[in-house]
């Protein structure tokens, strides 16, 4: 016997209730950090309740500011390429991050 979702379909295929999206583990600033896939760098590490990451010349933290890649406040070091904007980065399982707090 087949079990059927609301939508009528095997629960697999059934659009209505999606599968649930797969886990990925970061290393961030050497701590392994959970996310699910397709989140960004930043909605990992927002998630793992890290709300800034960086400072200015002035002392003033930075995180996600804009959220859409105009402001670059929050700026990773991803697998060794610095300078990449954590809110636009789509986070994958192994991925190092080594944010500015951690120099
Ligand atoms: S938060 Fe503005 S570029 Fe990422």
């Amino acid at each position: 016997m087949t079990t059927t979702g609301p939508a009528g379909l095997e629960p697999h295929r059934d659009p209505v209730r999606p599968r649930p999206a797969a886990s990925i583990t970061l290393v961030v600033d050497g701590v392994p950090v959970p996310g699910v896939d397709g989140q960004t760098v930043a909605g990992v590490l927002m998630g793992a309740g890290r709300l800034t990451w960086r400072t200015t010349r002035h002392g003033r933290p930075r995180g996600v500011f804009c959220g859409i890649g105009v402001c670059h406040d929050c700026l990773v070091t991803v697998n060794g390429l610095p300078d990449v904007r954590a809110c636009q980065r789509r986070a994958a399982d192994g991925d190092t991050i080594s944010t500015e707090e951690q120099a």
